[in-house]
């Protein structure tokens, strides 16, 4: 009997900053992305004021998408993928947010993406904001600190909703709401919620606060969603960097139980549609004032998701007698007690190479929330070199994968879990998130660009668009 299901939706994960470029194209307004300079590993990404004649904004060309969407889209089809998931730039169809009317233009681009991928049978899966925010929002309205960004949030999804309702079954909310949980690196508050910090503020505080108004905007688009297609299925999106404890010392057992809080607190309120009780403790003994509005409960009550995506990279350990700097753990989550696992390798960027720890983390999530689980992003960030016959061998990017996905096929033929599906992060280069950089690449389709925007933009195919194209053909059977 086949392993997975013949339904099983293989495909390739992308976000509209990282990749669709034409960030002044089409009446699109500024994204949080757009003021966002390139860094590299170890240097920070700076957000400016305005956009400064002499930086680089790798987004604003991406890999140029924009322009060349049935060139690319044809490639997809060619690899085989069942769906594709990417997002919809919030700013193409606000630009600025707060507009009555939605940008004709921009709604017209997604119907020719999603048309295009219909074509080629491959099933669009959306995120409505993947790191998305129109930059007018952030700093006019101070992003999801004010409630009223929840409104703009909640039109613009019932825009899209209504636009491609019946074009579009898979949706999903925010993408990893719970990154911005890490408040040590300033970029993941303001790609997540538009929100910067000042000195004075208790950056938890704060954190919490934007949090539930965020929670407060995903539930109202899933309730929303629902009313305009009751066969929408709508889940949330998380980042999940399990975390161990580093040894059987029950100091480090609790030590790792307090940390992954971080890592449930939002889908415990997403699929729970209630508070844990860890966090109202917490709350309390802080004392912090987070301001609720009369009906949030049965708003988060009603509007809890279906499904559960996430993405998967790496794992990471907490040791309870241990201080480590900041600086250290910025790929572990800013955890300030994490410790290198001494059984795992990491990749040239830091990040731990650990396939039993997406069974492992699919078995959490499963017997957590018993609501069926999508990988939406995995993958192997890493530079590539073009051999002398024009070829890319990208062996360690199929060795990655591979692992993975037979990890993932021991979780639901082993385990028991329900696999909806599988999109490798990046299925074509793009721009990194966290460091701005073309060279750290995932895509199993090589760009012809670097780190400073110079390239031909070219296409190739690397040997993993094979590989991967026959585990598609094979239901994974093959690996
Ligand atoms: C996830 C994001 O955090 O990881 C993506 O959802 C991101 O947007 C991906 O690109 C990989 O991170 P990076 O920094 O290697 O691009």
């Amino acid at each position: 009997m086949a392993k997975l299901d013949k339904n099983f939706l293989w495909g390739g994960a992308l976000a509209a900053n990282q990749f669709e470029g034409g960030y002044d194209q089409g009446g699109k307004g500024l994204s949080v992305h757009d003021v966002m300079t390139a860094g590299e590993h170890g240097k920070a990404r700076e957000i400016t004021e305005t956009i400064e004649e002499d930086k680089f904004y790798p987004n604003h060309d991406g890999i140029d998408f924009y322009n060349r969407y049935k060139e690319d889209i044809a490639l997809f089809g060619e690899m085989g993928l069942k769906c594709l998931r990417t997002s919809i730039a919030w700013t193409r169809i606000f630009p600025n947010g707060d507009e009555a009317e939605p940008n004709e233009e921009g709604l017209q681009f997604y119907d020719n993406i999603i048309d295009e991928l219909l074509k080629y049978n491959i099933e669009p899966v959306l995120t409505l904001s993947h790191f998305e925010m129109p930059l007018h929002l952030a700093r006019e309205y101070g992003g999801f600190r004010n409630r009223k960004v929840v409104d703009y949030f909640v039109r613009f999804a019932e825009t899209v909703f209504n636009r491609y309702k019946d074009k579009v079954k898979y949706w999903m909310t925010f993408n990893e709401i719970n990154n911005q949980m890490d408040t040590s690196n300033p970029i993941f508050l303001w790609t997540n919620s538009g929100v910067t910090l000042a000195e004075d503020e208790d950056p938890e505080e704060v954190l919490y606060q934007v949090a539930h108004n965020e929670l407060i905007a995903s539930a109202l688009a899933v309730s929303k969603g629902k009313e305009i297609n009751p066969d929408f299925i709508i889940g949330n999106m998380i980042s999940h960097v399990p975390i161990y404890p580093y040894s059987c010392n029950p100091n480090d057992i609790m030590e790792a139980e307090i940390a992954n809080r971080l890592r449930f607190f939002f889908p415990d309120v997403q699929v729970r549609g209630y508070y844990p009780g860890y966090a109202l403790k917490m709350f309390e003994k802080n004392g912090y004032d987070i301001k609720w509005q009369e009906g949030d409960d049965e708003i988060l009550k009603n509007g809890t998701v279906e499904y559960i995506a996430f993405s998967y990279y790496m794992s990471t350990v907490v040791k309870h007698d241990e201080v480590t700097s900041v600086e250290d753990n910025v790929v572990n989550g800013g955890l300030p007690n994490s410790v290198k696992n001494p059984y795992i390798k990491e990749s040239q960027w830091g990040w731990a190479i650990d396939p039993v720890g997406l069974r492992y983390t699919l078995n959490v999530l499963y017997n957590r929330y018993q609501l069926p689980l999508f990988i939406v992003e995995n993958g192997f960030g890493t530079t590539d070199e073009f051999k002398e016959d024009g070829t890319i061998d990208d062996q360690e990017r199929i060795d990655y994968l591979r692992e993975h996905i037979k990890a993932s096929i021991q979780a639901v033929d082993e385990d028991g879990v329900d696999l909806m599906g599988y999109t490798p992060w990046g299925i074509i280069d793009i721009v990194s998130f966290t460091t701005g950089e073309m060279k750290k690449r995932y895509g199993l389709i090589h760009v012809d660009r670097d780190n400073e925007g110079n390239g031909t933009l070219k296409r190739t195919k690397k040997n993993s668009f094979y590989w991967f194209n026959n585990v598609i053909k094979t239901n994974g059977e093959e690996l």
